[in-house]
Formats: structure tokens, C-alpha cells, sequence
């Protein structure tokens, strides 16, 4: 979908993938403090949940987003939750063209890579790979996982969501990235159970 297109599911309040919540897994990853210290960016991130429990947790997070209502919806829950701008903050921007002052030291991306057309995900990769400072980490939840694991062949799919296969986002950031981890999510939300997977890459 291009930007107008999620523009226009923002304003109808067509988002059936914003559970109104942040992600169980990124939960569970700050209050046992294993998410590395440093300046995060959230792509793609909506409603900005996981921005908010990134500040709530003292951590700095900035969003982005091309859609403006998903900002003024960020903005309301920003409100309510106290928070000021400079401890939470979203960008109106594209993830591919952006420039950062500085790169990050932690990318979270969670249903972004799978919003984002197929034939994007090379870019998406390498685009990552400049976004993070040596040493870096990119943490992926990936969902909706393809069933079962190692099985996506390139037929078609209506999306987004187009599932994803996590040993074919190892291949993805492979040229930059060193493998943490990969495996199944075991915190999720519940109508997302068992479609979770976590992979964790350090910026070579
Ligand atoms: C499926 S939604 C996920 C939102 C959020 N991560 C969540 O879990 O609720 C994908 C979001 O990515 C945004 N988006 C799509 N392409 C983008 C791009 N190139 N740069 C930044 N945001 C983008 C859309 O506007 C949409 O809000």
C-alpha cells in the first residue's frame, strides 16, 4: 500500500492489526531490561504502543510513521499516558528515505516488514543495516509466520499482512547482520499465539 492508502485506513479507523496495546514480547524484553541501551527507532510503528512502552520503561524511542492520523493518534495516547514529546516522539516519514542526525543504537520492528510490499524486503534489510551504528541490534517480531516455518514459496498473497517465514528473514539481513537469536515468540498476544517469532541481529 503507498502512503495515501494508509492514510486512508488511519482516518477510517480500518486497523485491525493495532491491538490497542504494546507488543506482550517487547513487555516482557524491557521489564527483564534485555533490550540493549541507547537511542531506539520504532518503523512503521502506528498508534505508537511500542514507542510509549519503550519511554514508559526510561528508554528514548522515536517513531515513524507515514500516515498522519496514526501521529494524532500517537499524539492523544501520548496525552493520557503523561508523557512529554521529548520522552516519546513520532516522525512523519518514510522508513526508505529517511535521515537520521545520528544512527541508532536498536531497531524494533514489529508488523512493519510484513506491511511493507515482498519485493521492498531487500531494501528494507539494507536500509536497517544504515539506520544502526556497528554493534547495533535489530530486533524483529515476526508476524504473522507463514505455517509451518520454512515452507514460504513466492505464490502469491493479498496483503498486507504478507506472512513471513523466519529463516527467510535470516537470509534477509544475513550480508549485515550476525544472528543473536531466532525463535518462536513465547510471550504474545493471545490471537496471536504460536505466529510469533523473535530474531535478534547485531549490525556487523
Ligand atoms: C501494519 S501497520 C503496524 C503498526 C504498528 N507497528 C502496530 O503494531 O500497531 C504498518 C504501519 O506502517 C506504516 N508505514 C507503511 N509504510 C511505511 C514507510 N515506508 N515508512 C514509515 N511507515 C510506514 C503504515 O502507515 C502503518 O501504520
Amino acid at each position: 500500500m503507498n502512503e495515501p492508502e494508509w492514510e486512508s485506513r488511519w482516518r477510517a479507523g480500518n486497523t485491525p492489526w493495532d491491538t490497542g496495546a504494546p507488543a506482550p514480547t517487547l513487555s516482557t524484553l524491557l521489564a527483564a531490561d534485555d533490550v540493549p541501551a541507547g537511542r531506539v527507532l520504532v518503523p512503521g510503528c502506528g498508534a505508537g504502543h511500542d514507542v510509549l512502552a519503550f519511554a514508559q520503561a526510561g528508554r528514548t524511542a522515536l517513531g515513524l510513521e507515514v500516515a498522519a492520523s496514526a501521529i494524532e493518534r500517537f499524539r492523544s495516547l501520548r496525552e493520557v499516558a503523561g508523557l512529554s514529546e521529548d520522552a516519546a516522539y513520532v516522525r512523519l516519514a518514510d522508513y526508505f528515505s529517511f535521515e537520521p542526525a545520528q544512527p541508532f543504537d536498536v531497531i524494533w520492528d514489529y508488523t512493519f516488514l510484513c506491511a511493507i510490499d515482498p519485493q521492498q524486503r531487500a531494501a528494507w534489510a539494507q536500509r536497517a543495516s544504515e539506520l544502526l551504528r556497528p554493534g547495533g541490534e535489530l530486533i524483529t517480531l515476526i508476524f504473522p509466520v507463514i505455517e509451518p516455518p520454512g515452507t514460504l514459496g513466492p505464490g502469491p498473497h493479498e496483503g498486507p499482512p504478507y506472512p513471513l517465514d523466519p529463516y527467510a528473514v535470516r537470509e534477509l539481513v544475513a550480508p549485515w547482520f550476525a544472528e543473536r537469536s531466532l525463535e518462536p515468540a513465547t510471550h504474545s498476544h493471545p490471537k496471536r499465539a504460536g505466529r510469533e517469532w523473535v530474531g535478534r541481529w547485531e549490525r556487523r
